[in-house]
């Protein structure tokens, strides 16, 4: 099986002995998940397909083998979240474990450097090629605590916690805003009558939040892991309840249905078969509601979801539109 990546194929061509290494928030890909080691990662998909294999995979909320030969970690495109990874390594695997980081150069790998250098950790250049680098230190206690990285921010009334990495990370997004705005008038108006809600792409949690205040039952999903313990964090600072799951759009709720479906869905680049997480949420939503729920929902403007409602639900109504964004609503007959 040869890697498909470029991060991979560069690993691919080490001389390093990687059995039992800890892979850490790698892409998809074919070569890892046939190879040896265990995964930590906080993508839910990623999870899931290495479980599917009967691989090891866990998220760093769940713990981790204690000492691991080594680890890689394929550094994110967020600077800040890749810093989280190497404070969370520091704490977590024993000094001295090597460690190897690996990231495309657009993907701002080259900033590593400074990164390990203002933790006092030293760095050896191993590889570049498929416009990738690949570094090489040794963990070390550094005295920072990883979960320094969660931060709290107020936006719509809400106490909303955020980490690097959480979509809208420290301000409320634009069409979540506009989302909002339409929410009261598509809701019954006695919060007993709200019904059960879900929360699809929950990110920091503001939608949750807003919709267990308003009196919904609230179960909120997203496909990552970082996003669910947000979320989580959102409604306990808030006093709120509600069930937060990690989820690839519907898997983790099997037949469950719902009173009503409200996303600030992922945006995918649209391919010709493969709608994209977006895609599979509003085609396969009919089959998550109870009969005369709805799915609301906000997208950039030029996004082709009418299609995809029309071939879902039959009909949608248009709730808001500011030229950016649209909040639509379709019901399920
Ligand atoms: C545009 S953000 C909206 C976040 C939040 N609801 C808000 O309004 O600020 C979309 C969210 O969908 C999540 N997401 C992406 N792919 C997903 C998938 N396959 N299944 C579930 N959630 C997904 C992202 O992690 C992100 O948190």
């Amino acid at each position: 099986m040869s890697a498909e990546t470029p991060v991979c194929q560069l690993l691919e061509r080490q001389g390093t002995d990687y059995r039992g290494w800890l892979w850490v928030a790698p892409p998809r890909d074919a070569w890892l998940e046939h190879g040896e080691g265990r995964l930590l990662s906080a993508d839910e998909a990623v999870l899931a397909a290495w479980r599917a294999r009967g691989r090891p995979a866990h998220s760093p909320f769940e713990g981790v083998d204690p000492a691991p030969p080594g680890a890689v970690l394929f550094w994110p495109k967020s600077h800040a979240l890749g810093e989280w990874w190497l404070l969370w390594l520091c704490a977590h695997l024993p000094p001295g474990t090597p460690l190897q980081l690996v990231g495309e150069n657009q993907g701002g790998i080259k900033r590593v450097l400074k990164a390990l250098a203002a933790l006092g950790l030293g760095c050896r250049k191993l590889d570049s090629a498929r416009r990738c680098g690949l570094y090489a230190t040794r963990l070390d206690r550094v005295g920072i605590d990883p979960d320094e990285a969660w931060t709290t921010f107020e936006a719509a009334g809400i106490r909303l916690v955020s980490h690097p990495g959480v979509f809208g990370h420290g301000k409320l997004d634009d069409g979540t805003r506009l989302l909002l705005e339409q929410l009261p008038a598509c809701l019954a108006q006695e919060p007993a009558a709200v019904g059960q809600v879900l929360d699809l792409g929950c990110g920091d949690g503001i939608l949750a939040a807003w919709l267990a205040r308003r009196g919904a039952r609230v179960t909120a999903v997203d496909v990552g892991h970082f996003a669910v313990e947000a979320t989580r964090r959102t409604l306990a600072a808030n006093d709120l309840e509600g069930e937060v799951l990690a989820s690839d759009v519907y898997t983790a709720l099997g037949e469950r249905r719902f009173d009503a479906i409200v996303s600030n869905p992922p945006f995918h680049q649209e391919r010709a078969i493969d709608y994209g997480p977006a895609g599979r949420l509003i085609l396969e939503a009919p089959d998550h509601l109870h009969p005369g729920g709805q799915l609301i929902l906000v997208a950039n403007a030029f996004l082709p979801y009418p299609d995809l409602l029309e071939r879902a639900f039959g009909a949608f109504d248009i709730l808001a539109d500011d030229r950016r964004f649209r909040v639509y609503r379709a019901i399920k007959g």
